[in-house]
């Protein structure tokens, strides 16, 4: 690549493969991965246990502006990041479906986002980084070298994520994933404040029927148009 700094966006709905193509595209192309949708989590995670309603937006935005938030690299290629929030490890705990459940309402809160989005530019400025989230190519880098705009079917997207869970030990019925899906679904694409929604000049791929390989093949295949 020809270019001193890479920065690659991708956004998409929850399931439709972001966090698998990032990994990829991190570990075939040395690029820090910035998973943006771990540090909505972690916030919320601390609001659960601080327990503070998330109708309270300016005690969320304060636990937002005072936390400390990091996102350490993996320890192996392609392996998990591990994520920390006044550093505690929470990077298992994040993943819970209660978690999941209501990261979307602490998302949604203005003040909130704006701590966020800052302090991803932050840890993405200095180098060749992939951003996966919902608004990285609308908001956080709206000049982002390449941007991929990932989506897939709801019931591919929910056996995935039912998978996901199993692994980790937890079984949900994919029924019960495929609603909680589309609730998250709603408000992130619903919600004033930079809701999820393809950039204009962001590249569309359907990951249904796709594989790992396939998807990596074929975002680097307009990765290197760049150069
Ligand atoms: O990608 P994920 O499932 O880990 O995201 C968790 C939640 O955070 C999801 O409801 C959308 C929200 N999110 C967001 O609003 N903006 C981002 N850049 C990343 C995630």
């Amino acid at each position: 690549m020809s270019k001193q700094k890479l920065i690659i966006a991708i956004d998409g709905p929850g399931g439709s493969g972001k966090s698998t193509l990032a990994r990829g595209l991190s570990s075939r192309l040395g690029l820090l991965y910035v998973d943006t949708g771990a540090m909505y989590r972690a916030l919320t995670w601390k609001a659960i246990r601080n327990k503070i309603d998330f109708t309270q937006e300016k005690k969320l935005s304060k636990i937002a502006k005072e936390s400390h938030l990091e996102l350490k690299p993996p320890e192996t290629a392609g392996g998990e990041i591990k994520v920390f929030i006044d550093g505690r490890d929470v990077t298992e705990e994040i993943r819970s479906p209660l978690i999941t459940n209501h990261t979307s309402d602490v998302a949604k809160v203005s003040g909130v986002r704006g701590c966020m989005v800052a302090h991803q530019r932050e840890i993405a400025e200095h180098g060749n980084a992939v951003l996966e989230g919902r608004d990285i190519g609308t908001v956080v880098f709206p000049d982002a070298d390449i941007k991929f705009f990932l989506k897939a079917d709801v019931e591919q997207r929910a056996k995935r994520r039912q998978k996901e869970l199993s692994e980790k030990g937890t079984e949900v019925a994919v029924d019960k994933i495929k609603e909680d899906l589309l609730k998250r679904d709603d408000i992130d694409s619903s919600r004033e404040d930079s809701p999820l929604k393809p950039a204009e000049d962001a590249i569309p791929i359907d990951s249904s029927t796709m594989s790992v390989e396939e998807m990596v093949e074929t975002a680097l295949s307009h990765i290197k148009k760049l150069s």
